[in-house]
């Protein structure tokens, strides 16, 4: 075997087929089912496109409804798990504590181990409705406050903004969250997808798939990147010093966080809407340092380097403007992604083929044991 015959990050390699999501080059967009997401940001709310991924079909009035109902009932965590939240060290990454989370989820879910579609799907529904009420007991007991229970009458997106602040801010705020969710909750064999799909194919259950997936969706090449936006940012401090700084990062190479695609090569379908909606947070939120240092950047990576910035650049000034601290922006990631994993996980049982390519070993050749004493 040849170096050449070796894919290294399996760049360009088609490994299954699926009916999710695709990213549609006739009309440069990302597709869930066929649908742009734009227009799915545009005319849906984020429980549509939640119902949407898992079911490959938006929901009618009817269907919406039962699909709100069992989310909405499916939202507190048992008293067990809010007592291992409370004895997490308050440092932790909530990367981490939401990774837990998932894992005792699994210990408390009586049909962990049934991998047909139909408890897949009731798993699906669960760790989707529970994972923002971890999220918002980790942030509010280390802000030292009492953590609140999830309120029924509340969509996805406003119960988010009630388990972390205690109230629900205006509706633009809030659509501007539905609309990251909704762009964030699938995207294809990405690493955390396929990080899933792999677990899934050696027939394990859903949970421990979804636990490996927010392992791989923390790294600053994945989803840990929009976090990695806002540190710049904060570095950068004053529009002012954005086109001297980001000139600078480039002279020396850097890679700068929220720029670049491994599928997007001439801009992420996505950034155009999450933009807009960003730009509507900064405006309610009067901020104009945010926006400015945004469009400095931009602009000087497009021009020195013909490179666009992705989703996680507008998610993750939106994401600090709307109240939430950096280090949960991933976690948000994760909120929404769920949708796209479990509904990968679904995919992969259905026609499973278990994941195990090759390598191309280059290590020492053929030795022989020596005793110990002989070494
Ligand atoms: C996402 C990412 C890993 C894609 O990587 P990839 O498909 O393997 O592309 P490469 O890393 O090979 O990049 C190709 C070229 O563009 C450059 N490049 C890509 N992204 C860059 C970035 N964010 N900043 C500076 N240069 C970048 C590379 O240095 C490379 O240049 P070279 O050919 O002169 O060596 C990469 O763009 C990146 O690290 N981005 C920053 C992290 C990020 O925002 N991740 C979120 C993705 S949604």
């Amino acid at each position: 075997m040849s170096k050449e015959d070796v894919k290294k990050g399996l760049i360009g390699i088609v490994v299954d087929e699926t009916t999710i999501s695709k990213v549609m080059p006739d009309i440069n967009s990302l597709t869930y089912r066929g649908y742009p997401v734009q227009d799915l940001c545009d005319k849906c709310k984020f429980e549509e496109v939640a119902y949407l991924v898992w079911h490959a079909n938006l929901p009618n009035t009817l269907e919406l409804r039962k699909f709100e109902s069992e989310e909405r009932q499916n939202r507190r965590i048992s008293i067990n798990l809010t007592k291992i939240i409370e004895h997490m060290p308050k440092k932790a990454h909530p990367m981490d504590v939401a990774r837990t989370a998932v894992s005792v989820m699994a210990l408390e879910d009586k049909e962990t181990s049934d991998n047909s579609p139909e408890a897949n799907m009731r798993k699906a529904m669960r760790i989707f409705a529970k994972v923002p009420t971890v999220l918002g007991a980790f942030y509010r007991i280390r802000k030292g406050k009492k953590i609140l229970k999830p309120k029924k009458d509340l969509t996805f997106s406003e119960n988010i903004f009630y388990l972390f602040f205690g109230k629900v801010p205006q509706k633009e705020i809030v659509k501007a969250l539905d609309v990251s969710l909704i762009l964030y909750a699938e995207h294809g064999f990405n690493v955390s997808t396929f990080t899933a799909r792999t677990i899934t194919s050696s027939l394990s259950d859903m949970h421990g798939a979804v636990t490996g997936a927010i392992a791989s969706l923390k790294g600053p090449l994945h989803g840990g990147a929009n976090e990695k936006v806002m540190e710049l940012m904060n570095k950068i401090k004053t529009p002012k010093k954005a086109e001297k700084w980001i000139n600078n990062a480039i002279n020396k190479k850097e890679v700068i966080m929220g720029f670049g695609h491994r599928v997007y090569k001439s801009g992420d379908s996505r950034v155009p809407t999450m933009k807009k909606h960003f730009l509507k947070v900064a405006k309610i939120k009067k901020d104009k340092k945010l926006h400015k240092i945004y469009t400095t950047l931009e602009e000087v990576m497009l021009k020195r380097k013909n490179i666009y910035p992705n989703m996680d650049f507008p998610s993750g000034p939106a994401y600090h403007l709307m109240g939430f601290d950096t280090d949960f922006f991933t976690p948000l990631f994760v909120v929404a992604r769920v949708t796209g994993w479990t509904a990968h996980i679904i995919e992969q049982h259905a026609a499973n083929k278990l994941i195990r390519p090759l390598s191309k070993y280059s290590g020492e050749k053929h030795r022989k044991v020596e005793l110990l004493n002989q070494r």
